[in-house]
């Protein structure tokens, strides 16, 4: 049997263990994910700055004057105007009711001057990190600067600890650091299923690529009951078990990558199970015609048609999966449930996610997306990761370097 890995190392330094005495006074660093949804300059989802309040309160609440850092989208070294962090700063004002003064830069000398400046109580968002191209080349020199007259560092950017990039990683080299109060939230509910391995534990899995996604369910064959596979990642099964997907969404080239997942699954007695049945439509929009066809009685996809959503005998086996389990994690939408024709299969077997009241985990972008979209009651989910590739990276167990930084940096 196959040993599971995850970073279960407790010698991280947090935040909420520090002596607040020590923070009194102190400049505060923090690195946050507000990598947030925008349409033309308009936030459509909050949720990763609502996450990131509690460190930067508990801060304020210690005396401590904030500086904060994040990157939005990817302007790859170069400012671009809509990445600007303008709007981010107006949202987080409002939620905090203070002030938070913009600056238009990350380093140099008038970022310095308001940094040595800053007074208790006072925070400061610098701009967009990707406008440096050092920034993901993890540039000594950049992180120097962001750390410069400064008094320590706090990681709460959990959706970004998957990257080692100047402001992830870089900068714990010259500051005390340590792990925010999201970080430390994801960080022990994501630990728990590990730990607590209450069974039968299934793991949903969906979204497009096979490449992303094959860590994890490697990761998770010594320790699921059943993995349920939803979402374009079926289509490359069904074509490596020979099946015709026709014009579907589909990897090719990890035709041997899938039989050899389902080969290891069978030597580790996890149960793996593909839709039996799919929607399928010519055209990818909110008025397609679709039919359902099910794969297991031989029906047969015609030229042109793609695979775009489970169908209802898979809804129901999934479903009845996911209410029979005592651990639920779901990462990834099982078909492209941005348009009606084919968001059923996602809608369902969230809300049966939903209706599962044991322990219920959801990351991915999309998946948190399909929540909000479907008006999901989010309290009844055991946890809501702000983490994508962070998240799926961690149940990997693969080491995080945004984490694994934390431990060797110097005192406070
Ligand atoms: C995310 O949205 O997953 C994080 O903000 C990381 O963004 P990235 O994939 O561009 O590094």
């Amino acid at each position: 049997m196959s040993n599971i890995s995850i970073n279960m190392d407790e010698s991280y330094r947090r935040l909420s263990q520090n002596d607040s005495q020590l923070l009194q006074g102190k400049k505060a660093l923090v690195r946050v994910d507000f990598n947030v949804p925008m349409t033309n300059g308009k936030i459509d989802d909050d949720s990763r700055i609502k996450g990131a309040l509690p460190t930067i309160q508990y801060l304020l609440d210690n005396n401590c004057a904030v500086v904060i850092l994040s990157h939005l989208g990817r302007p790859k070294g170069k400012v671009v105007e809509s990445l600007r962090l303008d709007p981010i700063a107006q949202r987080l004002e409002e939620l905090l009711g203070r002030t938070v003064k913009k600056m238009n830069a990350c380093i140099g000398e008038e970022i310095q001057n308001a940094k040595k400046s800053l007074t208790s109580g006072e925070v400061l968002l610098l701009e967009n990190t990707r406008f440096y191209s050092e920034e993901t080349h993890n540039i000594a020199s950049f992180s120097r600067e962001l750390a410069e007259n400064m008094d320590f560092f706090v990681q709460d950017a959990f959706g970004c600890v998957h990257r080692a990039h100047a402001s992830v990683e870089g900068v714990t080299h010259f500051l005390p650091s340590m792990m925010g109060l999201l970080v430390e939230k994801e960080f022990e509910a994501l630990k728990g299923v590990f730990i607590n391995r209450k069974k039968p534990l299934t793991l949903l899995i969906g979204g497009a690529k096979i490449d992303t996604k094959i860590g994890v369910i490697r990761n998770f064959l010594p320790i699921a009951d059943t993995i349920l596979i939803g979402g374009g990642l079926a289509n490359t099964f069904f074509n490596a078990k020979g099946y015709d997907v026709k014009d579907s969404l589909v990897e090719i080239d990890k035709a041997s990558t899938a039989l050899s997942i389902l080969q290891d699954a069978g030597e580790e007695a996890c149960q793996i199970l593909l839709p039996r049945d799919f929607v399928v439509a010519k055209d990818i929009s909110d008025t397609a015609e679709t039919r359902v066809l099910n794969r297991k009685n031989g029906d047969l996809m015609n030229d042109g048609e793609k695979i775009l959503d489970i169908g209802p005998e898979t809804i129901q086996q999934f479903s009845e999966v996911i209410a029979n389990s005592q651990t639920v994690i779901w990462n990834g939408p099982a078909g492209l449930f941005e348009f009606s024709p084919f968001a059923n299969g996602t809608k369902e077997l969230g809300k049966a996610i939903e209706d599962n009241n044991n322990t219920t985990i959801v990351g991915g972008g999309d998946s948190v997306d399909a929540i909000n979209r479907f008006g999901f009651d989010e309290t009844k989910f055991s946890h809501i990761s702000t983490g994508g590739g962070a998240m799926l990276e961690f149940l990997e167990g693969k080491m995080l370097p945004g984490i694994s930084a934390l431990k060797k940096s110097h005192e406070l």
